[in-house]
């Protein structure tokens, strides 16, 4: 079973480049003609956040008409830069949300050699996750009904800290989250938000962040890092599933990448 994370297309929807110099369309075409030209096709495709820059309907609408191009089923999560009731709403088919969590959007795929449980650690109008009481008793639930199952589970904002200051910023609720996933080391936790493909181990649990579809941050690990970027090659990871065990794969999306920067994410919006 291959299971496609994608993530971080932060769309504007205004025809402007992002901190004036991310043709973040572009990258998302290329995106889906790298996706529509993979042979096999991943079983399911998870986009694990950040899907517009600033809620903007338009980005909305682009990210609808550009994942119905793509042939296995699509799901989505919302990052700190999105606008989720405009995703329950725009995004409805990509978001399965069952009446007892709604309006977070978290929801399980079942049936399949992995399970897939997708949970929501946005708090509107903050850079920083939130582990919100009613989604920690929600996921502490759906992790109870199998917990020996192989599972791949999916959020925005990652747990761990990163060693680039400007990125490790205080995760409320993260210690409800840690003593959840203690008890399951079946799961693996798979984020977005970072921009750079990392493994760790958090809470006994295999941690990864995806490389971005759009603006890889800026290596700096110090206490100003993680407020950069360089325009390098777009990415994704597939997390494969044989043999009894889950390996990701950290891929890239061929392009004519400069890696200019670091610039600046000056001005960066978090909407309401
Ligand atoms: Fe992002
Ligand atoms: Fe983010």
């Amino acid at each position: 079973m291959r299971v496609m994370q994608l993530s971080d297309f932060h769309l504007r929807g205004d025809g402007e480049l992002s901190f004036g110099v991310a043709d973040t369309v572009k990258g998302f075409r290329l995106c889906l003609d790298h996706v529509k030209g993979l042979d096999p096709q991943p079983d399911i495709i998870i986009v694990s956040g950040d899907l517009a820059d600033n809620g903007n309907p338009v980005a909305y609408e682009m990210v609808r008409k550009g994942l119905e191009e793509l042939s296995p089923p699509v799901y989505v999560l919302p990052g700190n830069h999105d606008k989720r009731e405009l995703m329950l709403t725009m995004l409805k088919g990509f978001c399965p949300v069952k009446e007892d969590i709604a309006p977070y959007i978290c929801y399980t795929l079942e049936d399949n050699p992995v399970r897939i449980v997708v949970f929501d650690t946005i708090g509107q109008g903050k850079h920083s996750g939130y582990f919100d009481p009613p989604v920690q008793a929600w996921l502490e639930k759906q992790l109870a009904l199998y917990p020996d199952k192989p599972t791949l589970l999916f959020t925005h904002h990652p747990p761990f800290t990163t060693g680039m200051g400007m990125m490790d910023e205080p995760f409320e609720g993260v210690e409800k989250l840690e003593a959840i996933l203690k008890n399951y080391p079946n799961v693996r936790l798979c984020c977005g938000h970072i921009h750079r493909g990392i493994v760790t181990k958090w809470a006994g649990v295999t941690t990864i962040t995806t490389p971005p579809v759009s603006m890889t941050i800026d290596l700096d690990l110090s206490p100003e890092g993680g407020d950069t970027f360089v325009m390098a090659t777009p990415g994704y990871t597939l997390h494969h599933y044989f043999d009894g065990q889950i390996n990701s794969h950290f891929c890239l999306i061929p392009s004519q990448a400069t890696f200019s920067g670091p610039h600046p994410f000056a001005g960066s919006e978090n909407p309401h």
